[in-house]
C-alpha cells in the first residue's frame, strides 16, 4: 500500500499540477485536513490558507476535520484512533521535530522528499528547518510556519494600575512585579492553564536558569535532569505558579487568555499564536516580552503538514500541500495565525508589529525547541512529563516531580 501510495507522488510530480484535472475522469474531489484549529486566531489562520487553497486548486474541496483542543491534545488523540481504524484524513498537523519521528515510525506519513526538490523548497526554507525535519535523509511533512513559545502577553492597562511600565529584566525583577500586582489587588496576576501550558512555563524556566545550550541538552542527554540547575528551576516555577489562578488545571489557553483579557490578570506566558487570538478577540493592545532570562534564545516550534498513509485523495493533498509550502500560502496563513513564515523569501510587509519583531528575532537569536510542542519532545515523552506536571499541581512535591522528568528523559531520549 505504501509503495503504491509513493509511486503514484511519484508519477503526480511529472503527469500533474494544481488543479489540471482531466474533465473525463475527475479525480476525488475531497481533501480531509485535520487540525486543531478549530476558533480564535488558529481558525483565522486555518481559513486563510482554505482561501488560498480554493484559489490554487479548482475542483478540489476542503473538509474540515478539526478536532478543537489547544496544542492537539484531543486531535492527536482522535488521530490515533482513526490511523488505528486505517481510516486516516489525507493530511494533518503535525509538528517538525520528534514529533514527526512517530508518526514516521509507524509507517503512518509518505515520503515527500521529491516535493522539496520539485517546490524549491530546498533553496526557499532555513536549511536548519530542512535539517530538523529530515529522517534518514528523507522529509515527510511540510511546515507552515514557526511560532515562539517563550513569550509573555500582557494587559498594558493591569500592569499600569500597579505602576508596572516596562518589561522586567530578569526573573527576580518578574516576580517582584507579580507581587506589586497582588499588593495592587490582582488575586491571581499570572494567567495559568492546564498541564502542557505549565509545562510550557517550566521550560521558558528552565532556559532561564541552564541557559540555551543547557536547556537543549535535556532533550539531548547532554544535560542530566536530576541536576541542581533544574532543581533550583522547579523551585522557581513553583513561586510562579503561587501568582497564577488555581483553576489552573480545569482552563485550556483561551480561557487561561480571557483572564488576561479581562483583567483578571496581567501576564500570561504562550506561545505566539496568542498575538492572532487576541486580536481576534477584539484586544489589540496587548503587550509582549519575551519570558525573562532567556535573553536572545527563540524556543521554536513549526506546524507541517503531512500526506497520510493510504490517503484517499492523493492529487488533492499534493495540491493542498504545494499551497501550504507557497510564498502565497505562508504570506495569507502567517499573517493571520500569528506566527511568522517558515520560508525565508516573504517580506514583513502586511504582517503586525508583533510579528515583524519576531521575524526580526528569528534571524538573529538562539533557536532552542519546544517539548510542550513536539520540536523537542516525541508524544509518549510529552505525555509523560504533562501527568508529571499534573500530578505536581496537586501534590506541590518537587522532588516527585524532578524524579519523574528525569525518568521521562532516560526512557524517550533517542539515540
Ligand atoms: C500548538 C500549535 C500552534 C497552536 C497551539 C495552540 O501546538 O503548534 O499552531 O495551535 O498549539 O493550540
Amino acid at each position: 500500500m505504501r509503495m503504491v501510495a509513493v509511486l503514484a507522488v511519484a508519477a503526480l510530480l511529472t503527469a500533474s499540477s494544481c488543479g489540471s484535472g482531466d474533465d473525463d475522469k475527475p479525480p476525488p474531489s475531497t481533501v480531509e485536513v485535520f487540525t486543531w484549529w478549530a476558533e480564535g486566531g488558529e481558525k483565522a489562520g486555518l481559513d486563510a490558507l482554505v482561501t488560498r487553497f480554493n484559489a490554487d486548486c479548482p475542483g478540489q474541496r476542503f473538509e474540515n476535520g478539526a478536532v478543537a483542543g489547544g496544542a492537539g491534545v484531543n486531535a492527536k488523540q482522535a488521530l490515533t484512533q482513526r490511523m488505528a481504524r486505517h481510516d486516516p484524513p489525507d493530511t494533518f498537523q503535525a509538528h517538525a521535530g520528534a514529533e514527526m519521528t512517530d508518526y514516521i515510525d509507524a509507517g503512518q506519513v509518505e515520503d515527500l522528499t521529491a516535493y522539496y526538490d520539485s517546490w524549491g523548497l530546498r533553496e526557499a526554507l532555513p536549511a536548519g528547518l530542512i535539517d530538523d525535519l529530515t529522517v534518514h535523509g528523507k522529509i515527510y511533512s511540510i511546515p507552515a510556519n514557526i511560532h515562539r513559545a517563550n513569550v509573555i502577553w500582557t494587559n498594558p492597562t493591569v500592569l499600569s494600575r500597579a505602576g508596572i511600565t516596562a518589561p522586567p529584566n530578569d526573573l527576580p525583577s518578574f516576580i517582584a512585579n507579580l507581587s506589586a500586582l497582588k499588593a495592587a489587588g490582582i488575586e491571581a496576576p499570572l494567567a495559568l492553564g492546564r498541564d502542557w501550558t505549565q509545562l510550557m512555563l517550566l521550560e521558558a524556566v528552565l532556559i532561564t536558569d541552564l541557559g540555551p545550550d543547557g536547556f537543549a541538552g535535556l532533550f539531548t542527554g547532554e544535560t542530566d535532569w536530576s541536576g541542581s540547575p533544574v532543581t533550583k528551576a522547579i523551585n522557581d516555577f513553583t513561586v510562579l505558579l503561587s501568582y497564577g489562578n488555581l483553576d489552573r488545571d480545569t482552563l485550556d489557553w483561551p480561557q487561561a487568555e480571557r483572564l488576561l483579557i479581562d483583567g483578571q490578570a496581567g501576564y500570561q506566558l504562550m506561545g505566539d499564536w496568542e498575538a492572532a487570538d487576541l486580536t481576534a478577540k477584539g484586544f489589540p493592545g496587548y503587550g509582549w516580552f519575551t519570558f525573562p532570562g532567556n535573553g536572545k534564545t527563540f524556543q521554536w516550534l513549526a506546524d507541517s503538514f503531512t500526506l497520510s498513509t493510504g490517503a484517499s485523495n492523493i492529487s488533492g493533498t499534493e495540491c493542498w500541500l504545494k499551497t501550504v509550502s507557497s510564498a502565497s500560502g505562508q504570506q495569507a496563513f502567517n499573517a493571520a495565525k500569528g506566527s511568522i513564515p517558515a520560508r525565508t523569501d516573504i517580506p514583513s510587509t502586511g504582517f503586525s508589529p508583533y510579528q515583524r519583531s519576531a521575524m526580526a528575532d528569528w534571524k538573529s537569536t538562539t533557536p532552542v525547541p519546544s517539548c510542550a510542542h513536539g520540536s523537542a519532545c516525541s508524544q509518549p515523552w510529552q505525555t509523560a512529563v504533562n501527568a508529571a506536571l499534573n500530578a505536581f499541581s496537586t501534590t506541590h512535591d518537587p522532588k516527585t516531580l524532578q524524579s519523574a522528568l528525569a525518568q521521562a528523559a532516560t526512557q524517550f531520549i533517542r539515540e
